[in-house]
């Protein structure tokens, strides 16, 4: 019979990746607690209409990436494609803004975008997030960018570039807009059939469409920066002269739109040559009109998401973050013997012990070898005569010398050796 698989775009994350997940994991919240923030846990289902509203319906997510059911035939719901507008449907859910002006949360998990698979895209992905609420001060945006840019020092990702843009606000992007609009009138025949319905929901789109047309018609296109208002550009720069303090290096991408329409004012993302044409491991920016738009209060946000399969292809594993081998392996030789090593294995375990031992009747010499592959610090070798005898042997596996233990003081003995390691 054929095997089931699993869904196209959905991967295992096998034992021998997970360490590294869990490794991410740790530092992500280490690093982001010391900024004070603080883990958000959320469903991955949501009502549809969140992100319809919250991350726009012209987008490329919500026209034709979202895993959209009707529900029993009652309501729309939707797998989450992204973390920003469920952090904000919790945050507005459980008015979390009116304990504390300013909040600072974090999440990690699946979200799910039906993308085409390819290298470092896949359909279920994974999502490190991290959203300030309450503050817009360009100290902020410092803030955040300078804490992003040391948890990607601290896993230990080196050779990235940090891209930043302003997307301007409420009073000088619709204008920028007209601006794009005339600029690609008269030029929409070479462009894509996305980039052509674009340009009457979205031209700003145009920017970050893939296609070479299009990418070349766009590179004659005015930018958003020189169309800047006054508060707009003294925001960006405050945010750069904050991060010179900090020595962060970083570039303007004057092209940069994102790809979900909250975003005002500091956008920017982290980019590597190392992962071809999908070569975003984050994104983030400034989003003060969303808290609104989703039915809360006049509360600007600013956050960002780092892609984790992306950054994981890109780290090495350190070593601190491999499997730990086993303290102790039970080699047994007869039914006795594999009844005692199952007890004794199990008990030391309870105590802390990492412990592992052989269920089958192999002949000494294949569990010796397996011993030494699991590349466990001691072997203990029990058979049926020995335990008449009330005495084992105990092997040190790095020296290669060998014991004699009285069952009798075998617990004792085994406890003190492994302690002290
Ligand atoms: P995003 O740019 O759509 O932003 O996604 C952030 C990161 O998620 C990307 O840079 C990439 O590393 C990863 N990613 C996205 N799609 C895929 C995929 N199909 N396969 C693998 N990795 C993927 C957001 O999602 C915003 N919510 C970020 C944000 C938070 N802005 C403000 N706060």
């Amino acid at each position: 019979m054929e095997i089931i698989t699993a869904v196209k775009g959905f991967k295992d994350i096998l034992p021998e990746e997970t360490e590294k997940w869990r490794f991410v994991e740790n530092v992500a919240r280490e690093v982001f607690s010391r900024f004070g923030f603080r883990e958000i846990r959320l469903p991955v289902l949501e009502k549809t209409d969140l992100f319809k509203r919250g991350i726009g319906e012209s987008t490329d997510i919500v026209e034709k990436e979202m895993y959209t059911f009707l529900d029993r035939g009652d309501e729309y719901l939707t797998l989450r494609p992204e973390a920003t507008a469920s952090v904000i449907r919790a945050y507005l859910e459980h008015s979390l803004h009116n304990a504390q002006a300013i909040t600072r949360l974090f999440t990690i998990g699946p979200m799910f975008r039906r993308e085409r698979p390819q290298k470092g895209r896949f359909r279920q992905f994974h999502q490190i997030d991290a959203e300030l609420l309450g503050l817009d001060d360009p100290r902020a945006d410092a803030e955040i960018i300078l804490m992003l840019m040391h948890f990607l020092d601290r896993v230990g990702l080196k050779k990235v570039s940090l891209e930043l843009n302003s997307l301007g606000c409420s009073s000088c992007r619709p204008a920028f807009r007209n601006v794009i609009t005339e600029f690609l009138q008269g030029k929409e025949a070479g462009l894509c059939d996305d980039c052509k319905r674009r340009l009457g929901t979205n031209p700003l789109r145009v920017f970050d469409c893939k296609s070479k047309e299009c990418q070349e018609i766009i590179r004659g296109a005015p930018h958003l920066g020189d169309f800047l208002c006054g508060d707009c550009r003294e925001h960006f720069g405050k945010v750069t002269s904050a991060l010179e303090e900090f020595a962060i290096p970083y570039t303007v991408n004057p092209g940069m739109v994102r790809g979900l329409d909250y975003y005002t004012k500091t956008t920017f993302e982290v980019t590597t040559e190392h992962l071809g044409s999908q070569n975003a491991v984050v994104g983030g920016g400034r989003y003060d009109r969303l808290v609104q738009e989703l039915g809360g209060p006049d509360i600007p946000g600013i956050g960002f998401a780092v892609g984790f399969e992306r950054l994981l292809a890109l780290l090495e594993v350190p070593e601190s973050a491999s499997e730990r081998p086993p303290d102790i392996f039970l080699a047994s030789l007869g039914e006795q013997a594999r009844n005692l090593a199952f007890t004794l294995c199990n008990q030391w375990r309870l105590k802390g012990i990492y412990a592992e031992q052989e269920f089958s009747s192999k002949s000494l010499k294949s569990q010796m070898k397996k011993a030494d592959r699991l590349n466990c610090s001691y072997t203990l070798i029990l058979g049926d005569r020995e335990i008449e005898e009330r005495k084992v042997e105990l092997r040190d596996m790095k020296t290669g010398t060998q014991q004699t233990v009285s069952l009798d003081d075998l617990d004792q003995h085994i406890l003190n050796l492994i302690k002290e390691r």
